[in-house]
């Protein structure tokens, strides 16, 4: 998987593998830390969040460890699946980084 980071308006290296793909490439915002990340439609966003220092456990939706505040775009990312639901419950704010994808678009994240 190839994904930029992007931080305070410059660009990072891993950017140039993406500059073909822009068209179907969705961006989350991590609002705690400005760090912009483009991935590809459809992609697992556990490794960008890790990466932009989300803590991860247990990776299968059980500890709770990688929860997110989704401030902007929770209609981008997938649908809750069971772990989510089981652990989360009924809200609209909050998801595990461990279980969500990016459909695309801009999704903005606060942990
Ligand atoms: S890392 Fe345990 S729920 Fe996501």
């Amino acid at each position: 998987m190839s994904f930029a980071i992007r931080s305070k308006g410059k660009t990072s290296q891993k950017k140039r593998h993406t500059d073909i793909l822009d068209s179907t490439m969705a961006k989350i915002i991590f609002s705690d830390n400005d760090e912009v990340v483009e991935l590809p439609d459809g992609s697992p966003i556990a490794e960008a969040c890790e990466e932009a220092g989300v803590p991860f456990a247990c990776t299968e939706g059980v500890c709770g460890t990688c929860v997110i505040e989704v401030t902007e775009g929770m209609e981008n990312l997938s649908e809750f699946n069971q772990a989510e639901s089981d652990f989360l419950g009924d809200q609209d704010r909050e998801r595990l980084a461990c279980q969500c994808k990016i459909r695309g678009g801009c999704v903005k994240i606060k942990f």
